[in-house]
């Protein structure tokens, strides 16, 4: 192992500011970070400590969140907007400052409030430990970033309030994109398509990451495969496959080889979306692959690019093989699935409907407004002071305790028409649990309105993911396919639409960490819920105070 003396300190100043910019041939002002989109990489090795000063120099509030990292004693730069930390207000600043310990592979970073994640987001690498520890699999000749993300040709904060005004869905986005750029299957695109030059027989290492706000990918290269390293900066047994599935919040780094006949290929990504869901524009995003050769120059760019097929956007057959067959690669170092289970949840969660609020002048009285709950818990955001704030003052009615830990009522949970009367109260009610336990949660999908896929996000903790299965979750059957030995670790699931996933992590980070669908839609309309991890018994598992310049509202 390197030692101590070769950490270093990766330091970054983020100015959160307006960019002018044009897609779809549409100009538009977007609040970005540093001017581009996407936002800066962040690169580090394991053992780092990484510190980044934001600025913000926008008209909106802003938090920024780094998706994935532990934040091991250090809730306070975990960024969710009132679950951590108050938002910067305009003309403010904070530093966020964390270690990174234990992970390894690609995480990225996005604003936390809102739906400004949709142009404020970025890469975060962490490679192997300075020195001496190299990656557990072939070395790559080459590695290479690929955000796949969404444009909107409206201010995604009016799309937001329009949404919550209005009581129902929200606009859907205009374009997908690759690295921000929308490719040639949309007007105007065609110079704005990303572009991956290849030489023969090398090996790239492609870091795959989702920041779309609402959309699920399949992601492919004509006449390529792929062996998948690595998801949410863990590393995963080698898995081959032609499709990348990758849900918003997810990471998965892959190999591919160069092994085509020289040519130019589409490297494209298109929409998972399960049957009853949000309404989706069924185009797809592309970049181009073009081998270049390594003696004359690049012979092939004038040649039509080979495009792949796309799955249909239903296939949950190729979906759930995906997200099913990838298991945890276990090394020397890796923690042991715990077998003892202290704190033992089924989560129902899903969209249902509730009545308007006066708030809500758009509202449709006779419909009612649409929420989303975690065990018919609808999250409301507090708005004074942060849920960690509150636990780390112990300041009252801010939050209470009750988060229950099972259903209301048990019905037929993936039977649309076994229910019609189940409302949502709204409540801000977290899960306190003991330092150190092994907290289960059987996530499971509802569907009072449809079923959906739902990405689920856990904030500082990767989590064991022992069994996924469709329909109703029922012990006796699930516990046979319970895989102790080596599950895939994640941080964001995304639990098959119709059916459940049995998640297992252990609780030894003191603070509050918001668990929620990665789809921004649900998020505001309450589809979270928030863990009180208590202190540790000794010093060193203790929250330590806010830092000096820690937003309060
Ligand atoms: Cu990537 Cu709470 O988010």
């Amino acid at each position: 192992f390197g030692s101590v003396a070769d950490a270093a300190i990766v330091e970054h100043t983020f100015h959160v500011q307006n960019l002018t910019i044009t897609r779809l041939c549409e100009t538009r002002v977007i609040t970005s970070i540093n001017g581009h989109l996407p936002g800066p990489k962040i690169e580090a090795h394991e053992g780092d400590t990484i510190v980044v000063h934001v600025i913000n120099q926008s008209p909106y509030n802003i938090s920024i969140h780094w998706h994935g990292m532990f934040q091991r004693l250090t809730p306070w730069s975990d960024g969710p907007d009132m679950i951590t930390q108050c938002p910067i207000q305009p003309g403010n600043r904070y530093t966020y400052r964390y270690n990174v310990t234990g992970q390894e592979g690609t995480l990225w970073w996005h604003a936390h409030v809102s739906y400004l994640r949709a142009t404020a987001h970025g890469a975060l690498i962490i490679r192997p430990r300075h020195g001496v520890k190299a990656y557990p699999f072939t070395r790559p000749d080459k590695e290479e970033t690929i955000i796949l993300g969404e444009w909107w040709n409206a201010n995604v904060v009016d799309v937001e309030q329009e949404a919550l005004n209005s009581g129902g869905a929200a606009n859907i986005s205009d374009a997908y994109t690759i690295n921000g750029k929308p490719g040639d299957l949309y007007n105007c695109s065609e110079d704005q398509t990303h572009k991956l030059e290849v030489e023969s027989g090398k090996i790239y290492f492609l870091r795959i990451i989702n920041a779309a706000l609402n959309t699920e990918f399949f992601f492919k290269v004509a006449d390529h495969n792929f062996t998948v390293v690595a998801i949410d900066a863990g590393y995963t047994d080698p898995y081959e496959t032609d499709t990348i599935v990758i849900a918003p919040g997810q990471t998965v780094d892959a190999l591919m080889r160069a092994d085509a006949d020289p040519g130019r290929y589409y490297l494209a990504a298109s929409p998972y979306e399960s049957t009853i869901g949000l309404p989706f524009a069924n185009i797809t995003t592309r970049g181009i692959v073009e081998y270049v050769s390594n003696v004359s120059a690049s012979s092939y760019s004038d040649s039509t690019p080979i495009m792949p097929v796309m799955p249909v956007a239903n296939d949950s057959d190729t979906t759930y093989r995906f997200y099913t067959n990838i298991t945890g690669l276990v090394r020397s170092n890796s923690p042991a699935v715990p077998l003892q289970v202290d704190e033992d949840m089924l989560v129902i969660y899903g969209l249902g409907l509730t009545p308007c609020r006066p708030s809500q002048t758009k509202c449709n009285a006779t419909i009612g407004s649409i929420a989303a709950s975690m065990n018919n818990v609808s999250f409301l955001f507090p708005t004074k002071t942060s849920l960690l704030e509150a636990f780390y003052k112990n300041e009252p009615d801010v939050y209470t305790e009750d988060f229950p830990e099972k259903p209301p009522t048990t019905f037929d949970f993936t039977n649309a028409s076994a229910i019609t009367n189940i409302f949502t109260a709204k409540g801000t009610k977290v899960k306190k649990v003991k330092y150190n336990s092994t907290v289960q949660v059987v996530l499971q999908n509802t569907a009072i309105i449809g079923t959906e896929n739902h990405p689920i996000h856990l904030h500082g903790f990767n989590f064991f993911v022992l069994a996924q299965g469709l329909g109703n979750f029922n012990e006796s059957t699930a516990v046979k396919k319970y895989n102790l030995v080596n599950p895939q670790v994640r941080n964001t699931i995304a639990v098959p639409a119709g059916g459940w996933a049995v998640i297992r992590f252990v609780a030894n980070n003191p603070g509050i960490w918001i668990m929620h669908c990665h789809f921004d839609v649900h998020l505001p309309l309450g589809l979270a819920m928030a863990f009180e991890v208590e202190n540790g018994p000794t010093p060193n598992d203790v929250v330590p105070p806010p830092p000096e310049d820690y937003p309060t509202c």
